[in-house]
């Protein structure tokens, strides 16, 4: 099922929630201060999804001319299966026309692979080792825009 849902950019009003998000989402979660060095970082675009009033996930990426870096992205709970990381991803490709989008999920991270899988993205290579808490392989991922056809 694909719900729609309002994207915007995330305002500093945002912050607290994006911080009660990654707590429910992530075993290292990204605090508030950390939320904000991201906001205030001149290459870091973050982007919301608003389901009801509340913010149910978002998006961040370093974004430089043609290419960008999923830095995090995350649906909280009880709002997943709905499209709404999907939408958030094309993001990149749809709005700020980013050519090459490159990120890095952990090895076992079923949903998150299943997701860049369908959206088009190919396993570049594994980085042993590379997460903490706990220590798992990262596996680098990247996608053109081309690759899903249709963009
Ligand atoms: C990974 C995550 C962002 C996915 O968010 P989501 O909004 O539920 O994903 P979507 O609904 O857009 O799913 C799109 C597709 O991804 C795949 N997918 C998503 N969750 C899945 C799951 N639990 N199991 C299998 N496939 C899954 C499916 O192919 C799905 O399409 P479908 O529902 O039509 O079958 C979410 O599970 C999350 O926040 N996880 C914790 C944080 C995290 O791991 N972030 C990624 C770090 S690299």
């Amino acid at each position: 099922m694909t719900r729609k849902v309002e994207l915007r950019r995330v305002t500093p009003d945002d912050l607290p929630a994006l911080a009660e998000l990654e707590r429910a989402c992530f075993t290292a979660p990204w605090d508030e201060d950390a939320l904000r060095l991201s906001y205030e970082s001149p290459v870091e675009e973050l982007t919301c999804a608003i389901c009801g009033g509340d913010v149910c996930g978002y998006l961040c990426a370093a974004v430089i001319p043609d290419e960008a870096e999923v830095l995090r992205i995350a649906v909280s709970p009880r709002y997943r299966r709905m499209g709404i990381a999907r939408q958030l991803l094309r993001v990149l490709t749809d709005d700020l026309r980013v050519n090459t989008v490159f990120l890095e999920v952990r090895f076992g991270n079923t949903p998150a692979r299943a997701l860049y899988a369908g959206e088009g993205f190919q396993e570049l290579r594994v980085r042993k080792n590379y997460y903490d808490n706990p220590v798992e392989d990262g596996v680098i991922m990247s996608r053109t825009r081309d690759a899903k056809g249709g963009l």
